[in-house]
């Protein structure tokens, strides 16, 4: 490999802007993920940290700016373009659909993701995949018999099941208790290790302190700081956001 490509940034993210009506969700964002790094996005609710997931994802096309996967432009990309070019996530409101068991939700994702595997391998797939997240519920098991971790598990088999090379987490410890808050971040961390890079939105700090190198601040949809997560959350205008939302 070229000292150019080893140099290259896995993800950038170049002036992204999305409007909802005459709401500027995402203002002109711009930032880079390195090959390997856990980043964290974080931010008031409402700063736009979702909708900039569904604009790296392929849910929600931008109006302005530009996505590069690898140096490659994805910008505009339907979702499972851009599954194939290998991003896949978990988004705050995705649902496990009942209809399908455990294993099912994941080998479904396995057969129409990057790989496009039989129904056999997909469930042979499927069921590696929930071991690798912890999942100990029976694989039959439907979403209504599942613990809200459970749930969680699923998911991020499901984004797992696409091969990606690129992982985005949209508050997937949200809700946890704290023995599965660090299960769950150890999970995190061990898919880092085996070569994943992460984006991860999150709320909860101790999770990005114990994670993430690198951090950028959302608020009012645009960047207000970026860097470590010791020297960007003590920015006095993310302590401002911050302060301002509690208050
Ligand atoms: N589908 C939508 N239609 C209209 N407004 C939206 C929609 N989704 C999000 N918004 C608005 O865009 C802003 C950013 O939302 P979001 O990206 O969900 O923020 P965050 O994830 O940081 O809490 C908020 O003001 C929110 O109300
Ligand atoms: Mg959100």
């Amino acid at each position: 490999m070229t000292a150019g490509r080893a140099s290259q940034p896995l993800l950038e993210v170049r002036e992204l802007t999305h409007h909802f009506g005459g709401l500027a969700a995402v203002d002109g964002v711009s930032f880079t993920v390195e090959r390997s790094e856990v980043l964290g996005l974080v931010g008031p609710n409402g700063s736009g940290k979702s909708t900039l997931l569904a604009l790296v994802s392929g849910r929600l096309a931008p109006r302005v700016g530009e996505v590069r996967l690898g140096g490659t432009i994805i910008t505009g990309l339907t979702p499972e373009a851009v599954c194939r070019a290998g991003i896949a996530g978990t988004f705050q409101l995705a649902r496990i659909p009942d209809a399908l068991d455990a294993r099912d939700n994941v080998a479904v994702a396995a057969m129409y993701g990057r790989r496009r595997l039989g129904i056999a391998a997909a469930r042979a797939e499927a069921d590696r995949l929930l071991d690798r997240v912890g999942f100990t519920a029976p694989r039959a098991a439907h979403g209504s018999a599942l613990t809200y971790f459970d749930h969680k598990r699923i998911e991020l088999a499901r984004a797992l099941a696409c091969d990606p090379g690129l992982l985005l987490l949209d508050e997937w410890l949200a809700g946890l208790n704290p023995t599965e808050l660090e299960a769950g971040i150890t999970l995190v961390r061990s898919l880092n290790a085996d070569g994943l890079t992460i984006v991860m939105v999150e709320h909860v700090m101790h999770a990005i302190r114990s994670l993430c190198a690198h951090v950028v601040v959302l608020s009012a949809g645009r960047v207000i700081a970026a860097g470590t997560p010791d020297a960007a959350l003590a920015d006095p205008g993310v302590v401002r956001v911050y302060l301002g939302e509690a208050a």
